[in-house]
């Protein structure tokens, strides 16, 4: 599958999310590639300190991006391609929305993250409007506070409004997240089957049942890398 993390805003956890999630899928010993467009290569340099089978991350500039993704979508290599994109609405956002089977908006529960979330899902319908094809997506609440607070009631009330659709996975504030780029470690490394490790799993059932919503995942899928 082809996904897309996609925000027109920066901090967000775009990167966060996708390098989690790609290490998550390589960890049950899917193929993966990440593509890194973002001008930081956070998601690149991550790479460099780890070292988890089937797991690539290249990167890439905007303007090989088009080329690059067909060249490596169609030479077979790999199960899955994640597209961490630079966080800018321009060009290269349009064409990976185009090729996507699942766009992740990332926000944090808060009125300006949801108000961008919402023009990246607009720029999503366009898209598909276009392309003459189904294209979902979904919002990723990130970095929230464990407890539920003023602030995260306000958020799923405005989202719950404004019916944009959403994960019921969250990705909670955790360390196992923010040392991520310090350690290399996967989250799915540093917490299994608890904590950051259970929310990537969590995400990926998701994720699996919105592209490929005939297949079940295996309950325990950390199981066979292990
Ligand atoms: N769930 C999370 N818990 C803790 N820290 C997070 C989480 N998601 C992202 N971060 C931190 O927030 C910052 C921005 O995240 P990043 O993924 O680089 O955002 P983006 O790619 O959207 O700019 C980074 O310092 C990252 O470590
Ligand atoms: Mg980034």
């Amino acid at each position: 599958m082809i996904l897309v993390f996609a925000s027109s805003k920066g901090g967000v956890g775009k990167s966060t999310t996708c390098a989690a999630l790609g290490a998550g899928l390589a960890l049950e010993g899917q193929r993966v590639l990440i593509l890194d467009l973002d001008q930081n290569r956070t998601v690149h340099r991550w790479s460099r300190k780890t070292a988890i089978p089937g797991l690539t991350v290249e990167a890439v500039t905007m303007g090989e991006f088009a080329s690059a993704l067909k060249a490596k979508a169609g030479a077979g290599h790999y199960d899955h391609i994640l597209i961490d994109l630079a966080g800018a609405r321009e060009v290269t956002l349009f064409k990976a929305i185009a090729r996507a089977d699942l766009v992740v908006i990332p926000a944090q529960a808060s009125e300006p993250d949801i108000r961008e979330a919402l023009v990246i899902a607009g720029d999503v319908r366009d898209v598909e409007d276009t392309a003459g094809r189904k294209i979902p997506y979904r919002l990723l609440l990130t970095k929230m506070y464990p407890l539920r607070t003023r602030v995260t009631d306000f958020a799923y009330a405005e989202l719950a409004r404004l019916g944009l659709p959403m994960f019921k996975t969250v990705l909670v504030e955790r360390t196992a997240y923010r040392e991520m780029f310090l350690n290399g470690q996967a989250p799915s490394q540093i917490e299994r089957d608890k904590g950051a490790g259970a929310e990537i799993d969590a995400l990926l059932d998701e994720i699996e049942a919105i592209v490929t919503p005939d297949t079940v995942r295996p309950s325990t899928p950390l199981q066979a890398a292990r």
